[in-house]
């Protein structure tokens, strides 16, 4: 099984459908088999159904090996990632088409670039040329709904990958990390560090979030906040731009060059004279920009040593800077994992069995509770960045 969290006394178990019903084989829209598909067994209705039930669906029929009688070969998944600027995207959509191709499906993988409209058309033409399922990473969580509801119009399943879509029904699925307790693996890493716990303090800490548009946004905040708190209000920590609601400290588009800026605005007008311990950066593209603001600023050397910096995806550049003492942590997301997660899922869909979900109630998109498969993320610094090794993330050879 390749979820690790059973927490949810709601979580649905994977159970097989047993009902054999045929293999919708979806057409461009506009085709002549418009008719007949409108006619036919809406496997998103009746997935939602049981996955919020629990239900098993009655049996239409099996082969001897109880397996479908039905196949997907020659079923084609559509795949559309948010950006090619940043490592681990490319690493989740390399994985996602591995994943599908060794379970024999056609992929279709497109890239919007950071462009919400470039993504919708994106999606758009994947539905016109007839994908019969999309697992989506969203640039604008906001911004699908229309073309979402083309997906629905033409019963294509939806998975909606790491980032969950809002505002609208027609996203089926949801498959990620537990985003809260990624905030909380980072601020935690702060107030150890610091010696939080043991009253040390008061230190001077800034505070960085991601871009405003992107859902995991807030829940990375708020998983920090869960344990930064506290030590905001007894003073221990200080945030001297007084920047400290998320709409003051969001990275549009999660851009290191813009997070760099703010730093060194930061830097210039509040701590001329005043040392900063600490940076809360929730992702390590963000990182690296805090880390170049910095060092311009005359910070890494023995006389003034580099603040903590927290951040998120071991990117390969970061690993490196963690070894080499800059960066002081990441947290590690096996994206490789989240892949076959969205992988086994839309399989399952398309071979009419109902996904096992881990959650069924607790991520609400403003219209519904999207079932969701949560993984667990890892904290990594200098003194266990060799798991990335063992794991095979990375080869010895690319973090020297
Ligand atoms: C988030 C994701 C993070 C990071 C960020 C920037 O949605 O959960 O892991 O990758 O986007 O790409």
């Amino acid at each position: 099984m390749w979820s690790e969290r059973g927490t949810d006394s709601n979580r649905v178990p994977p159970v097989r459908h047993p009902c054999a019903g045929r293999l919708i084989r979806r057409h461009p829209l506009n085709d002549e088999k418009d008719q007949e598909r409108i006619t036919m067994f809406n496997r998103r209705t009746v997935l939602a159904g049981a996955a919020s039930l629990g239900l098993t669906l009655s049996a239409c029929g099996k082969d001897s090996e109880g397996g479908s009688l039905d196949s997907t070969e020659g079923a084609t998944v559509g795949v559309a990632m948010p950006t090619r600027s940043s490592e681990r995207w490319l690493t989740d959509g390399k994985s996602v088409v591995e994943d599908l191709k060794a379970r024999r499906y056609k992929t279709k993988l497109v890239y919007g670039d950071d462009d919400p409209k470039a993504q919708v058309s994106q999606i758009e033409k994947l539905i016109q040329q007839g994908v019969d399922a999309l697992i989506i990473a969203a640039i604008d969580n906001r911004s699908l709904n229309g073309v979402l509801q083309q997906a629905a119009a033409a019963d294509i399943p939806v998975i909606s990958y790491d980032r969950l879509i809002l505002g609208t029904k027609n996203v089926d699925y949801y498959v990620s990390f537990d985003n809260e307790m990624v905030g909380m693996i980072q601020a935690h890493y702060i107030v150890d560090k610091l010696g939080l716990e043991d009253g040390k303090g008061p230190f001077n800490i800034e505070l960085f979030a991601g871009s405003p548009d992107d859902n995991n946004t807030k829940y990375f905040f708020d998983g920090s906040m869960t344990h930064l708190q506290r030590f905001l209000d007894n003073r221990q920590l200080v945030v001297r731009s007084g920047e400290t609601e998320l709409k003051q400290i969001t990275t549009p588009r999660w851009d290191g060059p813009t997070a760099q800026r703010r730093m060194s605005d930061i830097l210039g007008k509040w701590y001329r004279g005043e040392r900063l311990d600490a940076v809360l950066s929730p992702y390590d593209g963000i990182s690296r920009g805090v880390l170049s603001a910095l060092k311009s600023a005359g910070y890494g050397s023995d006389i003034e040593p580099l603040p903590v910096i927290t951040g998120q995806d071991a990117e390969l550049e970061s690993v490196k800077s963690i070894i080499a003492g800059q960066q002081s942590q990441t947290v590690y997301k096996d994206v490789r994992r989240l892949a076959e997660a969205a992988t086994t899922m839309v399989d399952d869909i398309l071979k009419d069995r109902v996904p096992y979900v881990d959650d069924s109630r607790s991520y609400k998109n403003g219209v519904k509770a999207v079932p969701a498969v949560l993984l667990q993320p890892t904290s990594v610094d200098k003194t266990n960045y060799d798991i990335l090794v063992s794991d095979g993330y990375f080869t010895a050879a690319e973090l020297k």
